[in-house]
């Protein structure tokens, strides 16, 4: 056996020539988090003005020292928004960058702000805020995207398209209802996010660290300064809960698979076996070596984001899982997936409203296919079912064999002559072309939420009454 080599220098070289600088140096860098968090600004400053106030009001702190503390916070917010204001890695986060900064204007003031607080309520608090208003400003963006879509299928509310299965031609439909579709899943992710930001907004300011606080304080104040419906009612959980965070990005994770399945949709349409739309050079790209191309890249990204949405959802329900009451430094990395999500769903959001006004249906080359693979095989047999009195299964084998036989003739159900029809059942009728045409089936389809255009067109028409007024979608 050989000897056990000496630990040499050399044998740390991955990270050894770092930990030259100390431990303190990584420790500071693990640790502090104002390289991300300081976009919690202004949250954080509202919850200063609103725990000041309050302080004030209740008698804890003069009214002298709330005066001073709120211009100091003013002038703190000026610096920011100004962009003069210096950041500081060795104060750590948001909170303590604030605040030493509070107390450099104003002294002894700004050392009684923290009063009766911690940095956990502070942090949960200014994390709800943001959360809400990312919420408010998703629900927004939504909304648009929402009447992007509710445009073109008004204008298409009778534009035959092939309807798909397995992405196999399956029957007609129209563009419009195509699109109002994604208008009801979208309408489903705002509430979503409106169930998440009624259930978030409660206010975990005057949890303290953990336990409440001797100091008597007035939640009902600062919760009502805020904005937020009640306090929190358990001190622990005040501190310790995130899972609207979690909410929050399965919300987002949603409404970007959403959005990725509409992009998926437009590659595809866009593709030139398919010519079903052409975006304009708005919401395409070319290519540095072949001159005839025009790249989607809009919606393959939409698509492609939606997988670090996703990965954030998981992130976070990770650094949750099995981490024991109260706050463990563990919150901190809630921080850069909530926001990453928040930026990339807007990002999404916008692209895609952006590209839905850009989309130019080809509507000949829609039609052409709308009417392809026997689609409207469906239509044939429901005439059976309704002129002949068939049973819908023998129906469905009846048509069966004139498709059959329609296929081996390499025609269409409308080529067939009356006499091969009879051939299969004897009892059909002339009547029956009536209902083979791509027209007919899409008039046909009248039933509640099908695609007959005047549903498609009522429908739209509603969705923009809706989107209009501003209401949120039911
Ligand atoms: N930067 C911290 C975070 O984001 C703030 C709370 C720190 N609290 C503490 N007890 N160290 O979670």
């Amino acid at each position: 056996m050989p000897d056990t080599p000496a630990p040499s220098p050399a044998a740390n070289a991955l990270w050894g020539g770092r930990f030259a600088a100390g431990p303190a140096a990584i420790m500071q860098e693990i640790n502090a988090s104002i390289g991300f968090d300081r976009r919690l600004w202004r949250q954080d400053i509202a919850g200063s003005r609103a725990h000041a106030t309050m302080l004030a009001a209740r008698g804890i702190i003069s009214e002298a020292d709330r005066d001073a503390i709120l211009a100091g916070l003013d002038q703190v917010a000026a610096e920011i928004e100004g962009g003069r204001f210096n950041f500081s890695t060795e104060r750590e986060d948001i909170h303590m960058n604030v605040e030493a900064r509070l107390i450099e204007l104003t002294g002894d003031p700004g050392r009684r702000l923290h009063t009766a607080r911690s940095r956990n309520d502070q942090v949960a608090l200014d994390v709800r805020l943001w959360v809400r208003d990312a919420i408010d400003q998703l629900d927004l963006q939504i909304a648009d995207c929402m009447r992007a879509l509710v445009a073109q299928a008004e204008a298409h509310a009778a534009t035959p398209m092939p309807g798909f299965t397995h992405l196999q031609i399956a029957q007609p439909v129209t563009f419009g209802h195509h699109l109002l579709a994604y208008v009801e899943m979208l309408a489903r992710d705002r509430s979503r996010f409106a169930d998440c930001r009624a259930r978030l907004n409660e206010c975990p300011l005057g949890a303290a660290a953990l336990a409440g606080t001797s100091f008597p304080i007035d939640r009902d104040a600062t919760a009502r300064a805020l904005g937020f419906a009640r306090p929190m009612a358990n001190s622990i959980d005040a501190v310790s809960s995130r899972d609207y965070a979690i909410e929050f990005a399965a919300a987002a994770a949603n409404c970007a698979a959403n959005l990725s399945r509409l992009a998926e949709e437009i590659v595809l349409w866009m593709s030139a076996p398919f010519r079903f739309v052409t975006l304009t050079d708005a919401f395409t790209t070319g290519s540095s070596i072949m001159p005839q191309k025009r790249n989607p890249d809009a919606a393959e990204l939409v698509r492609a984001k939606t997988g670090r949405i996703n990965g954030h959802l998981v992130a976070l329900l990770t650094v949750m899982k099995g981490l024991p009451l109260t706050y463990g430094k563990d919150l901190q990395e809630d921080k850069e997936p909530l926001f990453d999500t928040a930026d990339s769903l807007a990002l999404c959001l916008a692209a895609t409203a952006g590209m839905v006004r850009d989309l130019r249906p080809n509507a000949e080359v829609m039609r052409r296919w709308a009417g392809e693979g026997f689609a409207t095989a469906t239509d044939l047999a429901d005439w059976l079912v309704r002129v002949l009195g068939l049973p819908f299964r023998s129906a469905h084998h009846v048509t069966g064999r004139l498709v059959a036989v329609a296929e081996a003739r390499g025609t269409d159900l409308a080529g067939l002559t009356l006499a091969e029809m009879q051939a299969v059942e004897p009892r059909i009728t002339e009547d029956v072309y009536s209902v083979l045409t791509v027209e007919a089936s899409l008039a046909s389809r009248g039933s509640l939420g099908g695609t007959a255009p005047a549903n498609v067109a009522a429908q739209a028409r509603a969705w923009r009454d809706r989107l209009g007024s501003g209401a949120i979608a039911p």
